[in-house]
């Protein structure tokens, strides 16, 4: 079995630890890194890492992606750049636009539907029509404020509500995250970002909570959410972020999730700071669920790690995203994450797709009109959907997968080019069921018209 091929954008605190994971592991490979740092292209990634590479290919970091990602040269890539669908769509669409897979671990990504539905149909278009998947995962969003609690439900009859904190250390994680919690910056500074809305903060909690409440089919009316700064009261210095005493050493961010009645269904609590332990704050995820008489109490302390979270989580969702059926896929939608100890393309959960040879006859789709140049007119759900056309003829590349971008001949001699779909050939669509009132009325028809006689 060949090696699951694995191309990573983003070679920041969570990039590198994928990449050292991904070497460590049997059955995945790693194709190509991408940076933006041009003091990183031309040097070889396991030297770089300051890893052994055995008896791997060598590796060279390079700036320019579509050198990286193609078809033929990965199945999938792991994205570790930034945090939203909205900085995040562009890189997908192209990683999309060449047939591979694509996992990402920004945190709007847990969730896409939550604040950017029209993107996330987008994504989902293009996966479907490339025969690709598309997963955001991460420890948080991703596992322990939304799968987690997700799971524990599981085993209840009934959930009154649910209340759920992640006390962490930010320290693992790189630059970007440091840059959104402000860590480092006066409470003036604090209160100036956020009134003009620059300071992210924790970015997931309204994924979190939409995954949630999707989860367990539970309508909120309304979310809330609040920021307080965590202000250092020692000197506090971490490899990527420094807090003076007087300054903020992360935010604590709270989030309400509201039923229609306006009682609170979830509260989700989560203060993050940079060495929290240099003032005797003990870290841990707690969650509880208060069931129907009894309340579910998990507490994990000290916390799940943050970094080794992330970066695990990535790296044993790949077989999961490979195996999934194309298109934008939730955590819900995938197998149970594990630690994966084997043989990671043995993990793959999937039925083979079928190669086509030469000559074939095989379904083609063409985008006519892609989401957004939808006729204004039309419903908000046809909007979301691209307007495709399937086109049957004979394959003239030599061989071809779903997802494939080809040409076919068809039976009056044009020459389309598609990508290949899973539309059967043959038709499949049958006049229905039969409907016992039709076949009364049948016999009444025939009553009243010919007095009986069926003709
Ligand atoms: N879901 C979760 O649970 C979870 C957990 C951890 C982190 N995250 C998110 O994942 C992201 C990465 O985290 P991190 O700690 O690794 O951050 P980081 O250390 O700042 O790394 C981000 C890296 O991405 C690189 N980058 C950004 N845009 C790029 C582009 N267009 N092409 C190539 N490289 C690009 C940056 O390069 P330069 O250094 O050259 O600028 C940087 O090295 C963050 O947004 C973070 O919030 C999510």
């Amino acid at each position: 079995m060949r090696d699951i091929r694995v191309a990573l954008w983003g070679l920041g605190a969570m990039g590198s630890g994928i990449a050292k994971m991904i070497a460590s592991k049997e059955g995945l490979a790693l194709s190509g890194v991408c940076v933006r740092r041009d003091h990183l292209v031309g040097q070889e990634v396991y030297a770089y890492l300051g890893i052994d590479r055995g008896d791997r290919d060598p590796v060279f970091i390079t700036n320019k992606i579509e050198d990286i990602v193609r078809r033929d040269l990965c199945d999938i890539v792991v994205l570790a750049t930034d945090s939203f669908v909205e900085t995040q769509f562009d890189k997908i669409m192209f990683c999309l636009e060449r047939g591979v897979h694509v996992l990402s671990i920004a945190e709007e990504m847990a969730w896409p539907w939550a604040q950017n539905e029209e993107l996330a149909d987008k994504i989902d278009a293009l996966a479907k029509m490339r025969g690709v998947s598309v997963l955001g995962t991460g420890i948080n969003p991703g596992f322990v404020l939304d799968y987690l609690i997700l799971a524990l439900s599981g085993t209840c009859e009934h959930v009154e509500s649910i209340s759920a904190a992640r006390v962490n250390d930010l320290a693992p994680f790189g630059k970007s995250v440091m840059v959104e919690q402000g860590v480092g910056i006066s409470i003036d500074e604090f209160k100036r970002r956020m009134e003009e809305g620059s300071l992210s903060g924790h970015v997931g909690f309204p994924e979190s909570m939409s995954m949630i409440a999707e989860g367990m089919g539970v309508a909120l009316a309304d979310i809330e959410e609040t920021r307080d700064p965590i202000i250092s009261n020692v000197d506090r210095k971490s490899a990527h972020g420094e807090a003076k005493k007087g300054n903020l050493a992360g935010i604590r961010q709270q989030s309400y999730g509201r039923l229609a009645n306006g009682k609170v269904f979830i509260h989700l609590d989560h203060p993050q700071q940079i060495c929290p332990e240099d003032e005797g704050v003990n870290t841990g995820d707690y969650v509880t669920i208060r069931a129907d008489g009894y309340d579910m109490n998990l507490s994990i302390v000290p916390e799940t790690p943050g970094g080794i979270g992330t970066i695990a989580m990535a790296v044993n969702m790949i077989p999961h995203v490979i195996g999934a059926k194309p298109g934008l896929r939730s955590m819900l939608d995938l197998p149970v994450p594990r630690c994966i100890l084997g043989n990671y393309a043995e993990q793959i959960h999937q039925e083979r797709d079928h190669r086509y040879r030469r000559g074939e006859l095989v379904s083609v789709e063409t985008v006519i009109l892609p989401v957004g140049e939808r006729a204004p007119q039309v419903p908000d759900d046809t909007k979301r959907t691209p307007l495709r056309a399937f086109t049957k003829g004979f394959l003239q590349e030599e061989s071809a997968t779903r997802g494939d971008l080809v040409t076919v001949r068809t039976m009056s001699d044009r020459l389309v080019t598609g990508t290949v779909s899973d539309l059967p050939i043959s038709p499949t669509h049958t006049f229905g069921h039969s409907v016992p009132e039709l076949t009364a009325v049948h016999r009444q028809v025939f009553e009243l018209m010919f007095g009986g006689e069926s003709k």
